[in-house]
Parts: structure tokens; sequence; C-alpha cells
């Protein structure tokens, strides 16, 4: 086991749960001292409980709320100084056919997964620039650079990260802090076990045939990915392919995708479901 962050902290968000929690545990064991943030204190303590090392400490606070995210950054940046690294995976999902979704879940994704990002970049880069040093982290999701089916609320607080990080990055080269984008497909968390009962049929036969990555591995090709000095990170292999795919189809990406919807349809009607529409 390498000591890669021995000596450096890493502020994650999300840290309670999935993605973020890998992470914490992968990077608390190559020596990182963590600062978990997520809303609930108990899931917190219990995250804490199961990382390695020592000098962790936890933050209940809710990004979405920027006086909370300034008040906390702050007890970080008092507690541990300017970190190397803060680590975005906070993020809540709802999916559902675009006429049943209530208005307010469209607020409350982009309130947390768009505007939770940018808040906790607005509290940590200034102090990252003057050191000249570190690295952020934004996750989006393969549904933030594929409009997908059943994900009208999702999509576009993923896709919102992106444009975000991509100007970021542009903006932070030349004071040394290093932006990373990552891509994640379906990932076997809470949030994946969370949305399925409000999954519309497509949605779920779209996916029935994707692979499905664990948070390990998706934390894993991240913190390396990320390490090695990688922008835009894609776990798995499916991944790599569809990012492949949308970049070189252009327009032609909509065939593609409403050919699968055609057979999503199809295999509907064959096991006595009627598809939205007919
Ligand atoms: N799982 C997938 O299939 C998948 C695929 C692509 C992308 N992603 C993205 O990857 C990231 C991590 O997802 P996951 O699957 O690991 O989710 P998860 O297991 O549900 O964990 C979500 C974490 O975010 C925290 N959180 C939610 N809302 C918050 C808020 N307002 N303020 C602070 N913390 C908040 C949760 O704790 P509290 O509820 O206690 O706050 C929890 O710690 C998300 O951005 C997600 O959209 C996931």
């Amino acid at each position: 086991m390498s000591n890669r962050f021995a000596g450096q902290t890493m502020v994650i968000t999300g840290a309670s749960s999935g993605i973020g929690l890998a992470a914490a545990r992968l990077a608390a064991a190559e020596g990182a001292r963590i600062a978990l943030i997520a809303r609930r204190r108990e899931k917190l303590e219990e995250a804490l409980t199961s990382l390695p090392g020592e000098g962790h400490r936890i933050y209940p606070c809710d990004v979405s709320k920027w006086e909370e995210v300034q008040a906390t950054a702050a007890q970080i940046l008092n507690d541990f100084g300017t970190p190397q690294w803060v680590i975005n995976s906070a993020g809540i999902t709802r999916p559902g056919y675009f006429w049943e979704l209530p208005l307010e879940v469209f607020y409350q994704i982009m309130e947390i997964d768009y505007y939770g990002i940018v808040h906790m970049c607005k509290a940590f880069v200034p102090p990252m620039m003057e050191a000249r040093n570190g690295h952020i982290i934004n996750i989006s999701s393969v549904a933030g650079f594929i409009g997908v089916f059943g994900y009208t609320a999702y999509s576009p607080a993923k896709f919102a990260v992106w444009g975000f990080t991509d100007s970021l990055r542009a903006e932070l080269k030349h004071f040394g802090v290093q932006t990373h984008i990552v891509f994640p497909p379906d990932t076997d968390t809470p949030q994946l076990h969370g949305e399925m009962p409000y999954k519309p049929p497509e949605t779920k036969v779209l996916s029935e045939t994707a692979g499905l990555l664990t948070a390990e591995q998706v934390a894993r090709t991240m913190l390396n990915a990320a390490a090695r000095g990688k922008y835009v990170i894609l776990p798995g292999r499916e991944t790599k392919f569809l990012w492949k795919l949308a970049s070189v189809s252009g327009a032609w990406r909509y065939f593609i995708v409403d050919y699968l919807l055609a057979n999503a349809r199809r295999k509907l009607r064959k096991r006595g479901i009627k598809p939205a529409g007919e």
C-alpha cells in the first residue's frame, strides 16, 4: 500500500455514503486526513469509525446552503489549513417522466448537485489559489454528457457540473490548482437503490444491459486518474465507449439514442407493459 496522500488534507462532500465514502476510505488508507461533509451527523459518525488512520473529522453541512458551506469551510480551514484536495461527491437524483415530476424536484437537484459544487468551489478555490496548489474533483455522471430518458431533472444538473468545471479548469490552470471531472456510470450505491422505485419502465429497460460498478471501483479510478493529473475521468470500459461514441457521432447520437429507445419499447410491449405515449 502506497502512502501517496500522506500529510495531505482531503475535503469530501457526500462522504457518508457511496462513492464519497469509498474515496474517503481509500485516501485515508494512503495517509490522507479526511474532512467528511454530509447533512446527517449519525451517518457521518458511522463513516468516521470505518476510516483507517487518524486525524479525520466530520462536518454536518447542507452544501446547497451557502451560509452553511461558508461556516463549514471556515471551520475546516481553521482545523486543517488549506486542503490539497476537494472532492464534490454530494448529490441526489430523482428519475421520472417529465410530466409527472414536480417542479420542486428540478429546483432541489439543481441546488444540491450543481450549486452545492459551486458553493464548495467558492469557499475553497481562493485559499487553494493562494497556496498555488491543490486538486478539485467534481462528480458529474454519464447522464451529464448524454441526456438520458427519465432524467429531465438530473441530467441538466450534471451537464451544468461539466460546463462549470470546464470553465473553472481553464481559469485555474495557471494558479497551480488542478480540476477534474468524473462521469460515473451506474454504480452500486444507496443512491442507485433509492431511485429504483421512481424509474420509468423505459429507463429500467435501458439500464438493464448496462454494467454496474462498485463505489470502490469508481473511487479508485477517480483518485488514481486525478493523482496522475487527468482532467476527464471515465470509470469503466462502457463509460469510455459511450464518451467516444457521443464525441465522434455529433448529432448522429440522437439516432443511436432513438434506436436504443425503440428497442426498449419493443421489450416492454413483449412484457405486456405499455410504453409512454401508446
Ligand atoms: N450511484 C450512481 O449510479 C451514480 C452514477 C453517476 C453519478 N453519480 C453521482 O456520484 C455522486 C455520489 O453518488 P452516490 O451514488 O455515492 O450517492 P449516495 O450513496 O446516495 O451518497 C450521497 C451522499 O451525499 C450526501 N448529500 C446529499 N445531499 C447533500 C447535501 N445537500 N449536502 C451535503 N451532503 C449531501 C449524502 O448524505 P446526507 O443525505 O446525509 O446529506 C451522502 O453522503 C453523486 O453526485 C451522484 O449524482 C452516482
